[in-house]
């Protein structure tokens, strides 16, 4: 059995992780990885797409599992597939429900998916003429395409708002500010049949209390029990019709699908869709998965996620990413690291590179630490001791990772 993992971040480490519970170290495989992942697994200097779909037809992995967006948006799941090799990962046309926004939110206004309301534009004077006529605060600007997190900007007033249309082009979304707390929830799926994961929590600013710019992600936390009570409803309400929605438009979802969610006293809404699981929520939940991983793939291709038992420890997991001083800004690189060996976390890399056997910083988000414990409070308590063992120059983290109170 070979896997080949495509990514580079805390996710695919975790990803790598979980196939070595069920197959030998050796025949997993990621592209790019990392100089951290690199300690345990074979990492190949593969970047593009075309790379990719090559070393697969040479080296035949029995598997591939795409963690990033951009290259399922590329179309990197049909073009493995017209090769005859099993892909993790959405098709290119299902990849719209994350590459385009105007894409998600016409299809989610059609199959009637509890969502922020909206209007889409196509002409930048049009979106502007729109935010003068409409002059509501907070409003929120998206971007219509994949911009890595930085295509959202909630507009606090009209120069604000007037600013995000002209940073965000001609493409854009205008939608209605909704309040409430943020879930994070994975769907499995095979196009026919699907299961839903453990609950988790993304921190996406910056700042401890949700201050500061958005990031990739500060830190998770699972299980998040204030939201099981509207389990059945997201179920039901969002993930039966958009899965049902992307069959009839003629794009069947097969793999993972992340639902970005939002509870509001109207109960649960879409903030947004993406093609793919989360990070770092992935570093929080995969620790708890019970249910062999490898075997949720192949439910999977095999069109047999209806038999899938999911597993989960009782456990909650805390993660908690270290970044480098500047994040989401400019940051210098080139720091070494220090991991104490009585760490007892686990560490999940992800902006770092080997120079001449050191590791050393080389992304804004360096690497993540993650513990388990009996409660929520028990695993962070780990967590935040382990973040002392690891250093390098300008570490930077948050304090607050699980603390956040989940209430209307
Ligand atoms: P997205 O990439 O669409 O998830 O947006 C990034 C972040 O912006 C979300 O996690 C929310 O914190 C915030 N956000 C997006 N859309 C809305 C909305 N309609 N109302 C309030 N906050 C939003
Ligand atoms: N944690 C947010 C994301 O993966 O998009």
């Amino acid at each position: 059995m070979k896997v080949l993992i495509v990514g580079s971040g805390g996710r695919e480490h975790s990803l790598a992780e979980a196939f070595a519970k069920d197959i030998n170290k050796k025949d997993i495989y990621v592209a790019p990885g990392n100089g951290g992942i690199a300690l345990d697994y074979k990492c190949l200097p593969l970047r593009s797409k075309e790379e990719i779909v090559e070393w697969c037809r040479e080296n035949h992995p029995d598997l591939v599992m795409v963690g990033p967006e951009q290259y399922l948006a590329e179309g990197l799941s049909d073009s493995l597939n017209e090769e005859g090799i099993s892909c993790i990962g959405s098709s290119q046309s299902a990849a719209r429900i994350e590459s385009s926004k105007i894409f998600a939110k016409t299809l989610m206004t059609k199959y009637h998916i509890p969502t922020a309301s909206y209007v889409a534009f196509e002409d930048k004077e049009q979106a502007l003429a729109y935010v003068r006529y409409l002059g509501k605060y907070p409003l929120v600007i998206k971007a219509d395409g994949l911009a890595a997190g930085k295509g959202v900007i909630i507009a606090d007033n009209q120069s604000q708002a007037e600013k995000a249309v002209h940073t965000l082009g001609n493409k854009v979304v205008v939608e209605e500010y909704l309040k409430g707390w943020e879930v994070s929830l994975f769907v499995i799926t095979d196009g026919k049949d699907f299961k839903t994961t453990l609950f988790s929590q993304d921190h996406k600013q910056l700042g401890e209390n949700d201050t500061g710019p958005n990031t990739g992600g500060m830190g998770a936390f699972c299980p998040v029990k204030e939201a099981e009570p509207y389990r059945k409803q997201i179920e039901n309400q969002i993930v039966a019709p958009i899965l049902e929605g992307l069959k009839a438009e003629g794009c069947p979802y097969k793999g993972f699908l992340y639902c970005g969610l939002i509870i509001t006293d109207q109960g649960p809404k879409v903030l947004e869709f993406n093609c793919r699981l989360g990070d770092p929520e992935t570093q929080a939940i995969l620790p708890l998965l019970q249910t062999s991983f490898t075997d949720i793939c192949y439910a999977i291709i095999n069109n047999t996620v209806s038999d899938l038992k999911l597993k989960w420890s009782p456990q909650s997991s805390v993660c908690v990413v270290l970044a480098s001083q500047g994040y989401p800004g400019s940051f210098s690189t080139g720091f070494p690291i220090t991991v104490k060996p009585s760490i007892s976390s686990m560490i999940r890399y992800a902006g770092v590179e080997n120079k001449d056997g050191q590791l050393v910083t080389s992304g804004g988000r360096v690497l993540s630490l993650v513990a388990l414990g009996k409660t929520l409070a028990e695993a962070r308590k780990k967590v935040y001791k382990d973040v002392n063992q690891v250093d390098f120059n300008g570490k930077y983290f948050r304090r607050d990772i699980s603390l956040r109170k989940n209430k209307l």
